[in-house]
């Protein structure tokens, strides 16, 4: 009998461990087909250097736990697999794979992410190994190709909403107030940013900047003094990915897909606006919390993530290779959807950004945007608490010899 290894990769979301208990549940319901469930420790770093764990070993209550725990469980990474297949790294890779008797593989990540999915595909097809790899969508930034959304946005986009929707409420108890810039993640799609319009008139940003748009500098200043000077404080929500020149950027880190590692934007633009209009600011930071927090999972997303776990076991098992699960939009209102497989050399280092028709101007979105954003956000999740504290899983993380 053969084995599965899961794989986590690239940033986390809320939802990344849904996936996983998904997965871990359907493939115990195939145990004459899977004889062993192991979960690759770092991302595919696990499998390259052969620290691997048996999920199979865990406690059934903290596999439940899974549901409710934020970043990812296994630990996850941004490495880049070399292009050429003979390279050195792909022989660890199989002599583990050989060691450990996998036939299925795993890979939840975003579209970097799907790019070690692909090569793992193609390695599989060269040299002529039996392997199923499929590939299982997560990222924040929705910025997936193909797909109608990315499983752990619309989690992200509700705490972004939310979160915004209270600052909101605070910013605006003063006679005279500040401008407050919310940074909201998302690198060159500004999906994230964007969903803060879905508020209602009261507390939606009173300007929307993302990276599809040009940012101007001078126009941004104007911008902020006309609403300031009109409602006495002003709230801009700003995506961390529009380029402003940057006073970081002469010591910026990169990870290997070539990616900047970002945040400090809204603390540059308080400063331009302290400097430039002498106006009173406050940057708001969401960082990390805006994708590790699961007391604002969508019921949407989450059910959404353990459907594609699951599924992404079973098309394993009816022999698919290569692929990722997409989900295609059927309808709006009433919300419809179809789950499909996808060539995942059609996803990989591609970027989905926000198209024209979801745009109004360059701070607003559009009704389609909205009617698009809606049904995602949708439903809230029940969290175990213990003495006010949100339970997560704890593993063992028992190795596999
Ligand atoms: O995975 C996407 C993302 O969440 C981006 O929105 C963000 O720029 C990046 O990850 C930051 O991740 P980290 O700080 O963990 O590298």
């Amino acid at each position: 009998m053969k084995n599965m290894i899961y794989i986590q990769s690239g940033g986390p979301t809320s939802v990344i461990n849904s996936s996983l208990y998904g997965a871990i549940q359907e493939a115990k319901l195939h145990s004459s087909q899977i004889d062993h469930i192991y979960g690759s420790l770092y991302g595919v770093e696990g499998l390259i250097e052969d620290n691997i764990i048996d999920l199979g070993l865990e406690d059934e209550e903290q596999i439940e736990l899974l549901k409710q725990t934020a970043g990812a469980i296994l630990g996850t990474t941004r490495r880049k697999l070399p292009r050429n297949v003979h390279d050195p790294v792909y022989q660890k890779i199989i002599d583990n794979i050989e060691k450990h008797n996998i036939k299925y593989i795993f890979i939840n990540g975003g579209n970097d992410s799907m790019d070690t999915c692909h090569k793992l595909s193609v390695l599989s097809q060269e040299m002529g190994l039996d392997l199923r790899v499929i590939g299982v969508p997560k990222t924040i930034d929705n910025d997936l190709a193909v797909t109608d959304h990315s499983l752990g946005f619309p989690s992200a986009a509700k705490f972004v909403i939310n979160s915004v929707n209270s600052t909101a409420i605070d910013a605006g108890c003063y006679r005279s107030g500040k401008v407050y810039v919310v940074e909201i993640m998302g690198r060159n799609a500004g999906w994230l940013t964007a969903s803060t319009d879905l508020l209602p008139d009261d507390t939606r940003p009173d300007l929307i900047y993302i990276p599809e748009r040009p940012f101007d500098p001078n126009l941004f200043l104007e911008e902020v003094k006309e609403v300031y000077e009109r409602k006495g404080y002003a709230i801009v929500a700003v995506s961390e990915g529009i380029e402003f020149s940057r006073k970081s950027m002469g010591n910026v880190r990169f990870d290997s897909f070539g990616h900047a590692q970002l945040g400090g934007i809204a603390d540059e633009l308080c400063e331009y606006v302290e400097d430039e209009l002498n106006l009173p600011t406050r940057a708001v930071e969401f960082s990390l919390t805006q994708r590790a927090f699961p007391p604002l999972i969508s019921k949407v997303d989450q059910d959404e993530a353990i459907y594609i776990g699951r599924m992404a076991v079973r098309s394993a098992l009816e022999g698919e290779t290569g692929k990722m699960i997409v989900i295609k939009r059927i309808s709006d209102e009433p919300y419809v959807i179809e789950y499909r497989l996808e060539d995942v050399g059609n996803i990989a280092n591609h970027e989905s950004i926000i198209p024209e028709s979801m745009m109004l101007d360059h701070t607003r979105m559009s009704e389609s945007f909205r009617r698009y954003l809606r049904p995602l956000i949708r439903g809230e999740i029940e969290i175990k608490y213990k003495d006010g504290l949100a339970l997560h899983a704890s593993l063992k993380k028992i190795k596999v010899k």
